[in-house]
This record gives C-alpha cells, structure tokens and sequence, in this order.
C-alpha cells in the first residue's frame, strides 16, 4: 500500500467526506436526553448505512438493554489478523447552549488561530463521531483501492458518554463476534497538530452523588439559623476537608494501589512538550494548581483526583430568600489510576463521608457509573504499527503520552476479550470537548483519514512475520 494511493483517493473525496461527516452531525444523538431516543436510533441507522457503502459485510444494529451497537465487518482471509475499531455515535449535551456561538447541532466551519484551515464547530465533531468517522472513511479508501491487508470488524455504540452501561453485558454475550486481534480507537487527543502523540493510558472513574439532609424541612434562616446543622454549610466542609494543604487527597486508604513510576518513567513523560504559559493562556488563569511534587502532565495524566462536578440545594432563584436549607447535593468524579479500582474507591469514599459527617446531618452517598484505568507499553507491536503511522503521515516519531479521560470499557475489553487498545486520537484538547463550540480540525480529520490505513499496512506487516 502506497501512501500516494490513499493522498489521491482522500484528495478526490474530500469534500464528500467531509458532506457526510456533516449530515451525521446534524443528528442531535445525545445519549444523557431521554427526549432524543429518535433521533439516536437514526443516527445508528446512518452509521449503518454508511458502513454498508464503505463494502462492510454482516452490517447490523444490534440491539442492547440501551441503544443498539453498529456491527459490521470485512473478513478477508481467516487466516489474517482482524483489527476491531471501536467509536461511539453519542455525544454529551449541548447545554449552556447559550454559550454556543453557532447551534451545537447545525456545524458550520470556521478558521481558528489554531486551526488555520477551519474547523468543524458541531456537538461531537470531535468527540466522537468526527473521530469515528474517519475510521469509515479510512476503510473505504482501503477498499475502494484493494488494499485492505487484513480483517476488520467496526462496533460503534451509542452509550459511551453514559458509562457504557449496556455494553459489558452486550460483549459478554458476543465473544465469537468479537474475536479479534486488537482494538484501534480514536477517541483521545494528541498533543498539538505538529507534535503527534499516542495514548499509553486512560484514567479510570469512579462517579458519586452525595445527599446530606439537615432539618426535616426548610427553615427561616432567622429563626433557626446557627441552631441546627445547615447541610449545604456541612457539605462543603466535608468536601473542602477531601484534600489537605499539598493538594492530596484525605481519603484513607485512597492511594494505596496507586503505582508510582520509576524516576525513568517520570523522565520520558517530561520529554513530551508542554508549555505552562501557554496552557494558562488557553484557560484564562493566573496560575496552574496540583498536587504538589507532580507536574501538570502529571497532575492529570498519572494521578488519582478527587473533583465537584456539581453542587446544589437552598435558594438559587433572583434575589435573596433567607432560607436554612433541608438538603444539599454533590456529584463528585474521583479519576483513577493503576491499580486503583472502581468499586473500593467508591466504597472507601462512602465510608469517609458518612464518618466525617457531624452529627445532626444524615448522609446519603450514591455511586454512578464507574470504570477502570488502563494501560499499554509503547513496546506493543500494535502499538509500533500505530506510532510508525503516524510517524509516516506527520514526519515525526509520535510521543507516547497519558490521556487524563476516561473510556471505561477499553479496560473490559481486556478483561472478557483479552485484546488490547491502541489509543491513535487525532483531537486536540483545546477542541472544546463536553464544551459549548466544540469543533474539530479538518487537518485533523483528513490527517486520521490519511494515517489510519497506514496503520492496516504496518499492523498486517508486523502480524505476517
Ligand atoms: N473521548 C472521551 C475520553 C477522552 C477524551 C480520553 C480525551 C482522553 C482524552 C470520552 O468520550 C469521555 O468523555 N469519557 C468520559 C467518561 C464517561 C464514563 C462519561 C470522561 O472521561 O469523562
Ligand atoms: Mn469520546
Ligand atoms: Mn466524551
């Protein structure tokens, strides 16, 4: 497989490509809003269809006890490693959506300082469905071009940015469909557009909403005030109290899994460029903040957090009510890293909340969805094919790096399938995932299209001797 094949193919569709991506954004699939189950089913029914003109085989939507899977596949030669790609065909919502410039469902493309040639402003156009269309694109040029050199089985869900709920038991139950080789996903980020970088890593999670009830009801804050236990007052201290002066977290017990790396390790991660300067400069703020003794590669690659991602009770509407509240409420994330696990994170979390907290509240602490870290040597031959890619297509060796997100079924398909992730992202962090303005690069796009089937190239080549 030349690369000059692929560039002319890309090249003489592009604008087709790219038409296509457009119309599967325009399909609000957002998996958290009951109110969207159509259109989810519509936008499964699309990937469908376009698999199916890409020359996939056995294309189907399977379904689950949540939204269906898309399956499809290209078994050429039984005797051939089969490379499965994994994406996910839901999005996060949209909301503030006031603070979108254009609607998050109706992209348009526009030029950023980042992205000279434009970007696609959509509501997953990079996370994921841009990335996972790529894939498509890069096995319809493959096959459109008779170079396919292996088997390939695509598996995109719809439940991703729920946690993956119904998708554990879905795998469990299609072990034969799924045989394969090893997962190839883009649904991580590389460092800069001239800098390539390879995922070694996610981060696990484990998700808890915490329900503190004070007084049976609510209460006039004159009255009452500084005689009972106010919950929204309690919760933040027992919240503040979750970390002590050097930024580590209070939880016992918290870090005793947690795999240090060796002063080596430490040094490679720190070759990986990364400017303080211009990461303040990015989010507006005077200073970065972690904790001590680690690095912001680190802070948010290597090590275990405790973060509020949501914080409510009492009095919130125009003006001011002079209310004691009854109850108070968190949703607090904990990301997780070798060899952390969810469930005692989550259980030793629920134990300190319902010890620190004072008498005269009671404490109600809930897990959400959860999932565990993973990880892979840069030494994995797939891993090899993906950096000697990327290597080819951008003109520099990719560096390895850890992603600070979360895919919590990556660590499932090593556990019931045995195969490895490799983690070939294209996004960029500054792309406003989960943000209103999301976008995504066109470089980036054409650039995932043009790798990935040089990927199947050096893969097949590895696989063969
Ligand atoms: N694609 C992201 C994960 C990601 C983004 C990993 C950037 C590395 C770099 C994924 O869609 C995501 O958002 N995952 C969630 C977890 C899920 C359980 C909701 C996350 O990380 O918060
Ligand atoms: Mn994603
Ligand atoms: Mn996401």
């Amino acid at each position: 497989m030349e690369r000059s094949t692929i560039v002319t193919y890309l090249e003489a569709n592009k604008d087709r490509m790219l038409n296509e991506l457009l119309d599967l954004l325009r399909i609000p699939s957002v998996s958290a809003d009951s109110s969207k189950k159509e259109a989810m089913q519509k936008t499964a029914e699309a990937v469908k269809q376009r698999l199916t003109e890409a020359g996939a085989d056995n294309v189907e939507i399977c379904p689950t006890d949540g939204y269906p899977v898309v399956y499809g596949e290209k078994i050429i030669d039984k005797n051939k490693p089969t490379v499965i790609v994994y994406g996910h065909y839901d999005v996060q919502p949209a909301d503030p959506l006031e603070l979108w410039d254009s609607p998050p469902f109706e992209p348009v493309i526009k030029k950023t300082p980042i992205h000279p040639q434009g970007a696609i402003f959509a509501r997953g156009s990079c996370d994921d469905k841009g990335q996972m269309y790529m894939h498509v694109k890069a096995f319809e040029i493959m096959m459109k071009t008779n170079t396919l050199p292996c088997n390939i089985k695509f598996m995109i869900e719809g439940e991703e940015e729920v946690g993956s709920p119904s998708l554990g038991p879905w795998i469990k139950k299609n072990k034969e469909k799924l045989k394969g080789d090893i997962f190839l996903i883009s649904d991580t980020s590389i460092i800069a557009n001239d800098t390539p970088s390879i995922d070694t890593g996610l981060r696990g999670l484990a998700y808890m909403e915490v329900e503190v009830t004070g007084p049976n009801r609510d209460l006039h804050s004159g009255v009452y005030g500084g005689g009972v236990a106010n919950p929204i007052n309690v919760l933040c201290k027992m919240i503040a109290s979750c970390h002590d002066e050097n930024k580590h977290v209070t939880i016992p017990g918290f870090y005793d899994k947690v795999v240090e790396l060796s002063d080596d390790e430490r040094k490679e991660m720190a070759k990986a460029p990364f400017s303080i300067e211009e990461f303040k400069k990015d989010l507006n703020i005077e200073d970065i903040y972690g904790e001590n003794g680690y690095s912001t590669i680190e802070r948010t690659g290597i090590r275990p957090t405790l973060d509020v991602n949501g914080i409510w009770g009492g009095y919130i509407g125009e003006g001011a009510k002079t209310v004691l509240p009854s109850k108070a409420f968190a949703k607090i994330s904990m990301r997780l890293v070798p060899n952390q696990n969810s469930d005692e994170i989550s259980e030793i979390f629920q134990k300190h909340f319902e010890c620190i907290a004072p008498k005269g509240v009671k404490v109600i602490v809930k897990p959400h969805h959860g999932g565990e870290p993973f990880v892979i040597s840069p030494t994995n031959p797939a891993y090899q094919a993906a950096s000697k890619a990327m290597e080819e297509t951008y003109n520099k060796k990719p560096v390895p790096t850890r992603g600070g997100g979360s895919i919590p079924i990556v660590a499932l398909f090593k556990e019931e399938l045995g195969l490895d992730s490799i983690l070939m992202g294209f996004g960029l962090d500054s792309d406003a995932l989960h943000s209103p303005n999301e976008h995504y690069g066109l470089f980036n796009y054409y650039k995932g299209i043009e790798t990935i089937p040089l990927f199947y190239k050096h893969y097949a080549a590895l696989s063969s001797k």
